[in-house]
């Protein structure tokens, strides 16, 4: 495991688009971290990365988004309103999972069992001041 201490925002994504780079098609990236720890943030430093043009935001209500203008597919799952493992399988996940795209998951602790386990975590949590982040990172 290795520990990232993440000072701004600015840091974020320089951390954010360095991943988008070592990505390939068929990661899966899991994104542990309570409310405001910044995954969308994040994730939405990596669509930078990924030469993404359009604007990342929550799919809290759609529980998965697709973004295609960028170097390969992203799909952005936020499964914080997901009830159970079954749910989430009900939405195909696998399929996103096996697919020419890179996976971005929020909350995936909830959802852990069902998660490939050749993926990417980063737990993520608040730090001293305001804007710090601990990333705790398996790759
Ligand atoms: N170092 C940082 N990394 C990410 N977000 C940060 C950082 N410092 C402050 N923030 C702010 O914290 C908030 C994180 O919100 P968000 O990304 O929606 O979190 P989450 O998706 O984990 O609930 C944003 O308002 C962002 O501007
Ligand atoms: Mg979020």
């Amino acid at each position: 495991m290795e520990v990232i201490n993440i000072s701004n925002e600015k840091e974020t994504r320089k951390y954010g688009i360095k991943l988008a780079k070592m990505l390939k098609p068929g990661d899966v990236v899991a994104l542990i971290g309570d409310l405001g720890t910044g995954k969308t943030t994040l994730t939405k430093y990596v669509a930078e990365g990924l030469g993404i043009k359009e604007n990342v935001n929550s799919p809290t209500f759609t529980i998965v988004k697709e973004y295609r203008s960028g170097r390969m597919p992203l799909f952005h799952f936020d499964v914080y309103r997901i009830e159970n493992e079954e749910e989430f399988f009900d939405i195909g996940a696998d399929e996103y999972f096996y697919g020419n795209g890179v996976c971005i998951v929020e909350w995936a602790d909830k959802v852990i069992s069902s998660l490939p386990e050749n993926r990417i975590t980063i737990e993520i949590e608040h730090g001293k001041n305001e804007d710090e982040r601990i990333y705790k990172c398996t790759y």
